[in-house]
């Protein structure tokens, strides 16, 4: 069967190449994807040689974000063939750490774990591949192809969970929420936000393209300004563009008491000139917490199908800016200015 696989680090290498069929080690159920979702992750791993192949392999199969359906399923194992579902990316580690034994593998201490598509497993990239029931999600057929967003939106669920609890540490009672970067995971932190009727802000460079609509549309409000220049305290941020000056600057423009999750990450290392003891001092003085969130555990990828489930399904559909043939995906991995989440359609 065909695959879309890359070597880390040699974006020249991507391609679509041929594999065996899904091993049974894999999991008790056969899939038949349908829609894999590009993001910087997939870039980074093409550009900078972020992830790895399976020990001893050379190219890697990507695809973290999926959607399939489902064509062979053991009885009692909660899916039968039609099902879609979605696959969850991280697997824990083998010892397992405290973590990966609570199946809170997105929190593993040791970093043995494995995620499929990105480090050491092969992604569900490929015509078919087999998920054990544990790491399925299932996607309602009312959601259809926006089923393809479960897997970043689990990203974006778990950073407003981590937010809320770190929040309730003292009395807690939000009502602004900052949003930076309008890419598929601000839009979706956003949607997350309004969801919780937070008075919600985005910021992101642009000031022309989908993004403007996309917030406004949401009942949001849209900035193209620098943060300092807003004029708006958060209790919560989710930072979602992985700049670091950023994630500076909004731990510094939150009220008393806020909560700062990063969620980006950056493959630049850009020096900047900064006062550590003044930013220290904000944080203390200002009760500020600010953490930093990766992956999602699967009680994350059930809450963001249920907030998927919730949304105006037009909005969802309008994030999905291109769908290219698998022999075209490479193309995925050069941004154009109105990319929000482009996805590779395997099969219809
Ligand atoms: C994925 C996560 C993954 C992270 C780091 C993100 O793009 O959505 O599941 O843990 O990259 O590899």
């Amino acid at each position: 069967m065909k695959a879309i696989a890359i070597i880390p680090g040699r974006p020249d290498s991507a391609g679509v190449i041929d594999i065996p069929e899904p091993p049974l080690a894999d999991g008790e159920i056969l899939v038949r994807t349908k829609l894999i979702g590009i993001c910087g992750t997939d870039v980074g791993i093409a550009r900078d040689g972020y992830g790895s192949p399976p020990p001893g392999e050379e190219q890697l199969v990507l695809g973290h974000e999926s959607l399939g359906e489902v064509l062979e399923a053991p009885q009692g194992s909660g899916f039968a063939p039609g099902d879609l579902l979605a696959g969850v990316v991280r697997r824990p580690d083998p010892v397992p750490c405290g973590a990966c034994a609570a199946d809170e593998w997105d929190m593993c201490r040791n970093g043995r774990y494995v995620e499929r598509g990105i480090k050491e497993r092969h992604g569900y990239g490929s015509e078919r591949f087999r998920v054990d029931r544990r790491f399925a999600v299932r996607v309602d057929p009312k959601l259809g192809d926006l089923g393809v967003l479960v897997e970043p939106t689990s990203v974006v669920a778990k950073a407003w969970e981590h937010a809320e609890r770190i929040g309730a540490r003292a009395w807690f009672d939000p009502k602004v929420a900052l949003i930076t970067g309008a890419g598929p995971i601000g839009l979706l932190a956003a949607l997350l936000a309004r969801q919780r009727g937070l008075e919600t802000h985005v910021v992101d460079i642009v000031d022309s393209g989908p993004k403007p609509k996309l917030v406004t549309d949401l009942g949001a409000h849209y900035h193209s300004v620098p943060i300092a220049e807003l004029d708006v305290s958060p209790d919560i941020v989710i930072e979602c563009t992985g700049v670091g000056e950023l994630a500076i600057q909004a731990a510094r423009s939150t009220s008393p008491g806020a909560v700062v999750a990063l969620t980006g990450i950056s493959h630049s290392d850009r020096a900047l000139r900064t006062h550590p003891d003044e930013l220290n001092r904000a944080l203390v003085l200002g009760n500020k917490a600010v953490f930093g969130t990766v992956n999602a555990a699967r009680r994350h990828y059930d809450q963001a199908a249920d907030a998927l489930l919730g949304a105006d399904r037009g909005w969802l559909a309008s994030l999905i800016t291109r769908r290219l043939p698998p022999a075209d995906w490479p193309s995925a991995l050069e941004k154009r200015p109105d990319d929000i989440k482009v996805v590779i359609e395997v099969a219809r």
